[in-house]
């Protein structure tokens, strides 16, 4: 492999810091995303300091670093390139994600209507975070839905650009965040696909949230490194 140590989100107290670094201290509690060179299933990772925020007091590692990979990813599409607001019809479809969890309650709170897409067993999860409607993917297929949005997040990978657009309002916007190669190439106009940039800025509003507690990060399970492969 290319990468020894793959990892690409962290959460984790500063052990020393290099030349010129004034924003960060050792002991501080940090954490970040570490774009491409990854590294961070570890117990000790190198990170550029301009890739770090601390973590507010009152806020667990483990909230930071599970907030930040789906947090990003649901402001970039939501909030960015799709300009969530009030009376907003959103479809969520993957609703009780990483992306799918902060996607629900983000869209909630900035006043959209959100229509979640998960298994029934997450049906009661995405109610709580704030769907007005919930749809099991094994009753109904997402692309079934007769329903139109104003904008459709696809966090699966099960809904192309046909399907998709069938399922938007005129003026809606289709967001692929799981997108193929083929559709980020394709993706234009009412269509947007692609990487979400990894932003300290969104870092800290993200643990701001979770901090004064209107973002709730949603863990599965929690395992120590020795586990890994278990996770
Ligand atoms: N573009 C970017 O920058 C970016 C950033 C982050 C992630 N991603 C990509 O986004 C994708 C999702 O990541 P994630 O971490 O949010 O995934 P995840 O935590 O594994 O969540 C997957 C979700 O999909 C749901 N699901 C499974 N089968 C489904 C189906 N047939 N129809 C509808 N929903 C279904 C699951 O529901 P149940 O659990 O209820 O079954 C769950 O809500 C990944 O491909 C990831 O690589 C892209």
């Amino acid at each position: 492999p290319r990468r020894a140590v793959l990892g690409g989100t962290l959460s984790g107290v500063v052990e020393a810091v290099g030349d010129g670094v004034t924003a960060f201290a050792v002991g501080d509690a940090v954490c970040g995303m570490n774009g491409l060179r990854m590294g961070a299933h570890a117990e000790y990772v190198v990170v550029d300091a301009k890739r770090l925020v601390k973590v507010p007091s009152g806020v667990s590692h483990d909230d930071a670093a599970g907030v930040l990979f789906g947090g990003t990813a649901a402001l970039h599409f939501l909030r960015d390139k799709g300009n969530v607001g009030p009376g907003m019809t959103v479809l969520v479809n993957g609703a009780s994600g990483a992306i799918g969890t902060a996607a629900v309650q983000w869209a909630h709170q900035q006043g959209a209507v959100v229509t979640g897409v998960c298994s029934a067993a997450n049906a009661g999860l995405v109610t709580e975070l704030g769907a007005a409607h919930v749809v099991d993917y094994q009753a109904t297929p997402v692309t079934e839905l007769t329903t139109r949005y104003d904008l459709v997040l696809d966090t699966v990978g099960n809904i192309d650009l046909r399907s998709g657009r069938r399922l938007l309002t005129d003026r809606g916007t289709l967001l692929l965040a799981a997108a193929s190669l083929g559709q980020m190439l394709r993706a234009r106009g009412n269509v947007v696909a692609g990487p979400a940039a990894e932003k300290p800025e969104v870092f800290a509003l993200l643990l701001q949230h979770v901090a004064d507690g209107t973002l709730r990060v949603v863990h599965d399970e929690s395992f120590t490194l020795d586990d890994i492969r278990a996770a």
